[in-house]
């Protein structure tokens, strides 16, 4: 394992992080907690030291499986989590006003929530789960970042950032420029490649750190579903790949995996391709697949090696990016 800098917060991160919602069993279907916490074990064993999570993955349970699975690490791994906005609506709409969303009290209260679930009297990363830059402007930012710093004084969290809306890199660009986001978490895949035009740069200049979040766009990327896949009752991706969009989807990741065999074997399996991408871009600070299983915990491991993507493969596969909102109903 290789482990980078988390933008100016001095953090040593894993390049392999630890997507925690799918262990949250929210939104996944059924996940067994037996699994799930020898998958996280085998990821701290495997030397990965940053776990992303949400008190809405489960209502805290994937929290709780984090801490009951680095009992006794003490601060050789790093957590993150993120607070919901109150009015439990995402995407962050910039209509909204910030009091509906992150008011201060509600700030406080979800912060010792999440405490508590992990087990910890300080949190390393506290993320909102939603954000707009309209905030930036609202009447009551003044405060609500008063807030943060002030618990960031109590000791009760180290580094404070925003988990960025689905595929809308530039909504969070306004708050990287201002110096006051630690980091930022962003949709960025071989398929998404857009934070690369002004998000991911404009964090490597001003020291914010970059999680890359959904590096399989959902599992596609990572090369295992086909026409026959189907997915469990409760688990989301029934709909995200509902209809005609599995098809799409895996014609476009066939030809991806074409190119990234031309581009030589030395590129690992699908998944290991799928996450050395996300590495090659020197914002990035960590990429956190989503991964509730222990074979995959190795194999996305093993794309730590230090080799990323030459500049002449990154112009092949930049031809393969593709544009499109499956979150959003067909
Ligand atoms: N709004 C937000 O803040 C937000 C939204 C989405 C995600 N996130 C964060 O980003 C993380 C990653 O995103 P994600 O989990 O949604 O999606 P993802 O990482 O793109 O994909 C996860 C899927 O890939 C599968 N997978 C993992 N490794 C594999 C391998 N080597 N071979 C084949 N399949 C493999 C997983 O299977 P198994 O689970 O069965 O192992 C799971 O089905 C989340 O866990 C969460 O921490 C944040």
């Amino acid at each position: 394992m290789h482990y980078r800098t988390l933008g100016k917060t001095g953090l040593a991160v894993s390049e392999i992080g630890f997507g925690a919602w799918g262990i949250g069993g929210s939104y996944w279907g059924k996940t067994d907690d037996a699994e799930s916490l020898k998958a996280l074990r085998a990821a701290f064993e495997g030397g990965v030291t940053f776990f992303d999570t949400a008190y809405v993955y489960g209502d805290g349970r994937s929290e709780r499986l984090i801490a009951q699975a680095l009992a006794g690490a003490g601060k050789k791994a790093a957590v993150a989590t993120k607070i919901p906005p109150l009015n439990m609506r995402w995407p962050a709409d910039p209509k909204t006003p910030l009091s509906e969303a992150f008011p201060p009290d509600w700030i406080t209260l979800a912060t010792e929530r999440s405490l508590k679930n992990l087990d910890t009297d300080c949190i390393d990363l506290q993320q909102f789960h939603v954000w707009t830059d309209a905030w930036l402007k609202d009447p009551l930012w003044d405060k609500t970042f008063e807030t943060l710093l002030r618990l960031k004084s109590a000791g009760k969290i180290r580094f404070w950032g925003v988990s960025i809306n689905d595929h809308a890199p530039n909504s969070a660009v306004e708050l990287a420029a201002s110096g006051a986001a630690d980091s930022v978490q962003v949709i960025f895949n071989l398929f998404d490649q857009s934070p690369e035009e002004k998000l991911l740069p404009l964090c490597r200049e001003k020291g914010v750190g970059v999680i890359a979040r959904c590096p399989f766009d959902e599992g596609s990327l990572a090369g295992l579903l086909s026409p026959a896949t189907r997915f469990e009752p409760g688990d989301f991706r029934a709909d995200y790949f509902a209809g005609a969009r599995l098809s799409e989807t895996l014609e476009r990741v066939g030809r991806l995996k074409s190119a990234l065999l031309e581009n030589g074997s030395k590129n690992g399996t699908m998944a290991q391709a799928a996450l050395k991408f996300c590495l090659s871009h020197a914002a990035v600070g960590t990429v956190i697949p989503g991964m509730r299983k222990t074979a995959h915990v190795a194999e996305n491991i093993g794309s730590s090696d230090g080799r990323a993507f030459a500049p002449d493969a990154l112009a092949t596969l930049r031809r393969h990016a593709w544009s499109r909102n499956f979150y959003q109903p067909g």
